[in-house]
Parts: structure tokens; sequence; C-alpha cells
């Protein structure tokens, strides 16, 4: 059960279900910069993957739409620090483009990985509590899916570049969902690892 005193609304499902919505399409958002930096350098230096890196931003705009429609009726508001997610997908788009075509996949495995995983959560809570956009993200969480075994089948390699990079840019996606969440993400995880027990 949830407790809705004490500490006001940090166990309201109503507010986690908003907080959901908002760090997911910020995420989004920061998937579309991803892809943008990354589409921008692969045709000047590897032209060859802009039609799947193409593909998969089509595919993250209609989500990012589709989180957005989903927030009035549920009385979110996207987050405030949109411009951080903005810069921080340019950043990590333009730098792992940097370093070849191998590491833009390496990249994309990374984030939708933990995406991911921080679906699984989300899904899990929402299963009764609002089943509406549980039907969403499940639907979602298939294409991200599709992206990930896409950015797995493309890796030519998988040596020291993988090993590496992987973690660093899994904590980076955490960590950028943990700080514009002002720390809201560990809890969410913990009230959830909860719910699946309740
Ligand atoms: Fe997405
Ligand atoms: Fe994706």
């Amino acid at each position: 059960m949830f407790r809705t005193s004490g500490s006001p609304g940090k166990y309201d499902p109503a507010l986690t279900v908003r907080r959901i919505l908002k760090v997911n399409h910020a995420g989004e958002f920061g998937a579309i910069r991803i892809y943008g930096a990354q589409i921008w350098m692969a045709r000047r230096l590897f032209p060859d993957i802009v039609p799947a890196l193409q593909e998969m931003r089509e595919d993250e705009i209609d989500h990012c739409h589709r989180f957005r429609d989903a927030m009035p009726s549920r009385n979110a508001r996207p987050c405030r620090v949109m411009a951080f997610w903005s810069l921080g997908g340019l950043l990590l788009g333009f730098l792992t483009a940097l370093g070849g075509r191998n590491m833009v996949w390496i990249c994309t495995e990374a984030v939708e990985s933990t995406v991911h995983r921080h679906l699984e959560d989300q899904l899990a809570f929402l299963q009764t509590r609002d089943p509406e956009l549980h039907r969403l993200i499940a639907s979602i969480q298939e294409q991200e899916l599709a992206h990930l075994h896409e950015a797995e089948k493309n890796q030519t390699t998988r040596g020291l570049g993988h090993m590496l990079l992987l973690p660093i840019i899994g904590f980076l996606t955490d960590l950028m969902i943990w700080l514009s969440t002002w720390g809201d993400s560990s809890w969410m995880r913990a009230e959830m690892a909860r719910s699946r027990q309740s």
C-alpha cells in the first residue's frame, strides 16, 4: 500500500505516474538529439548507416509525441530542464560518432539497454495502476528493443571499446535520468520494486 502522509506526495502513485511521463518524454527528447548529432556526423564520415539512424530517430520522435499526448489527462508537465537533455544528447551523439560507426552502435546499445531497464520497472508499477499508460509503454518498449537488437547486430567488433564504453554511457544515461528527476529516479526504482512485491 502507498503511504499518502508522512513525506508528502512521495508515495502518491499519481505523482509517480507524472514523473514517469516527465522523464520518459525528456529521455525521448535526448534520444532524438543523440541520433540527430550522429546522423549529422555520419552523413560526412560513414553515410551507409544514416538510413538506420534516421529510422530510429523517427521512432523516438513518435515516442516523444506519444508521451507528450499522455500528459494532460494525468496533470503531468514536461521536464523544466529540457535544454539539459538536449545538450547532453548532442554531446553524446557527436562524441560517439567521432569514435566511428562501431562506437555509434555501442552508444545505441548502452542507451537502449538502460532505457529498457527503466521501462521494465515502470511496466511493473503501471500494470494495475494505469493500464492505458502500461499499454503505451509496452508498445514503445518493443521498438526500443528492436533498436537495441539492431545496435548489437551492427557491431563489427566487441572488444575493449565495447567493454569500457557500455558501462560509462549506461552510467551517464542513468545520471541524466537521476539529475533531471532531482534524484527521484532512485526512490522511484525502490518504490517500483516494492510494488512488485505487493
Ligand atoms: Fe524512444
Ligand atoms: Fe530507441
